[in-house]
C-alpha cells in the first residue's frame, strides 16, 4: 500500500533521473537517491524501475526507438514497422547503433491504438506510422546535433 501512494512521486523522479542522463538510463546512484527522496527501499524503488517498459537500467542511444507490438499495433502491421527500422538504422530489435543515436526496442500498448501501428521516440508518440512516415522521421532526427 506504501508503494502505491509513492509509486507516482518514484515514476516522476525515475523519469527525471532517465531524462538527465544522456544515454537515457538510470544509474544505480539515481536508484539509491530516488529511493531516500521517495522514502521508499532500494527495493521497492528497484522493482518499479523495472516493471515499466520505458525506464532502462541499461546506457542507450540518444533516441530510443519503442514500437509497440500489442495486438491493434500486430494487427496493423507493427511487424513491418520493425522491418523497415531494423533496416534503416542496421540493428535488431534492443540494440544500439555504432554510433549511440538509436535504440530500438519493442513495447506494448503506447496508449494511441486507433493510430495504430504506433511508435514513441523519447516521449514523443507517433502513429498511423508507413514505411515513408518512418524515414521522414529518421531524416528530421539525423539533421538534428
Ligand atoms: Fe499499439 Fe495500443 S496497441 S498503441
Amino acid at each position: 500500500m506504501k508503494l502505491r501512494n509513492k509509486e507516482k512521486d518514484v515514476i516522476a523522479l525515475l523519469n527525471k533521473a532517465q531524462r538527465e542522463n544522456k544515454h537515457n538510463y538510470i544509474t544505480e546512484d539515481k536508484l539509491k537517491l530516488t529511493a531516500q527522496e521517495a522514502g521508499l527501499s532500494y527495493s521497492e524503488v528497484y522493482g518499479v524501475a523495472t516493471f515499466y517498459s520505458l525506464f532502462s537500467l541499461k546506457p542507450r542511444g540518444e533516441y530510443v526507438i519503442q514500437v509497440c507490438d500489442s495486438g491493434p499495433c500486430h494487427l496493423m502491421g507493427s511487424k513491418s514497422i520493425f522491418k523497415v527500422l531494423e533496416k534503416e538504422l542496421k540493428i535488431k530489435v534492443g540494440e544500439t547503433t555504432a554510433d549511440g543515436r538509436f535504440t530500438l526496442e519493442e513495447v506494448s500498448c503506447l496508449g494511441i491504438c486507433n493510430e495504430a501501428p504506433a511508435m514513441m521516440i523519447n516521449e514523443k508518440v507517433c502513429g498511423n506510422l508507413t514505411p515513408q512516415k518512418i524515414r521522414e522521421i529518421l531524416r528530421e532526427l539525423r539533421k538534428k546535433k
